[in-house]
């Protein structure tokens, strides 16, 4: 089955009143995993590609909080799909095992991105040919 099947867009509970807004994301409640780890990425523009790796552990969500950018996914099997994220109260789910490209990011993008595990160089798979051939020996063992 492709790892596309479990990439979906989350719409988190939001409280908005007479002050604004705000969002709440509970690890194993809004999201499928208990987060160890954020991070955020802003100052990219529209001609730069970030992202473009695979975690062989490691899911994530993505949240641009201000702004908007793309992302690609692609399972390394010949399918990928493109979602945009241009609100702040919704997010992408991105299980492991499959490919991001991160773009098209607006001058005023802040993406924010939830991980369920702590940084580990050792479980990025940076190069896509080597993606491809994990993610076929992977299915053939499964
Ligand atoms: P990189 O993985 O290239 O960012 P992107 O999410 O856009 O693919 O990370 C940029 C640098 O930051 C790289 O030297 C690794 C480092 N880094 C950490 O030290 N900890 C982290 O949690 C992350 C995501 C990156």
């Amino acid at each position: 089955m492709s790892k596309l099947k479990a990439v979906r867009m989350l719409e988190f509970p939001q409280k908005g009143d007479a002050r604004g807004y705000l969002v709440i994301v509970e690890g194993m409640k809004d999201i499928p995993f208990e987060i160890k780890r954020i991070f955020y990425i802003y100052g990219s523009d529209s001609t730069v590609i970030r992202g473009q790796h695979a975690n062989k552990k490691t899911e994530f969500i993505l949240i641009n909080v201000s702004g908007q950018s793309k992302v690609k996914v692609k399972d390394g099997r010949g399918k990928e799909v493109v979602f945009l994220l241009d609100r702040p109260h919704t997010g992408i789910y991105l299980p492991k095992l499959v490919w991001k490209d991160m773009y098209d990011f607006s001058a005023d993008s802040i993406l924010l991105c939830l991980a369920s595990e702590h940084y580990d160089p050792e479980e990025y798979i940076r190069d896509y040919d080597i993606f491809v051939e994990y993610v076929s020996e992977k299915g053939e063992r499964e």
